[in-house]
């Protein structure tokens, strides 16, 4: 969506501060989604050797990125929660900002069939990646929604 597309008029309010507050944050945070929703879109995927390294220098290791599917990975990576959730068989596991849903699919591994991992996302065209992705990896106990 474009700026011409968006629309505030939600937000009235009788207090004209409030509501120039009100539409600044929402104007935020439809920027961030533009910006993420350009990123799924475009053609980045755990194919590229450049997007693989991101994850790396975060400590994934290349056993882990070799369990992806092409589209869960975006070299989005700014941390490991992986590595430091230690996270058991049968437990829940919710993602908030799950993106394309590597970290999902990886932890659906460790709760295995017992446990459920829940990714939640703001930006529809990044939970379209990841449930493309799920079938690859026959991951019944993973589910991404928004
Ligand atoms: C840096 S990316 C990380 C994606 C994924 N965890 C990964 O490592 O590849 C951040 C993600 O969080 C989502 N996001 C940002 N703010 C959010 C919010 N308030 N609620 C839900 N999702 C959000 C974005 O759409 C984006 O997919």
């Amino acid at each position: 969506m474009g700026d011409g597309d968006r629309d505030y008029s939600d937000l009235e309010d009788s207090n004209p501060k409030q509501r120039s507050s009100k539409v600044t944050e929402r104007m935020i945070i439809d920027d961030v989604r533009d910006q993420y929703a350009g990123v799924a879109r475009g053609g980045l995927s755990n194919e590229s050797t450049a997007v693989r390294s991101i994850a790396a220098a975060f400590g994934y290791s290349e056993e882990e990125l070799n369990q992806l599917p092409a589209e869960a990975n975006m070299g989005l990576s700014c941390g490991n929660p992986l590595a430091l959730a230690g996270i058991r068989d049968a437990e829940v596991v919710v993602d908030l900002g799950c993106g394309g849903g590597m970290d999902v699919f990886l932890a659906a591994n460790k709760v295995g069939p017992r446990g459920r991992v829940i990714g939640i996302d703001m930006t529809a065209e990044m939970l379209d990646r990841a449930r493309a992705a799920a079938p690859l990896l026959c991951a019944p106990n993973s589910s991404s929604r928004r």
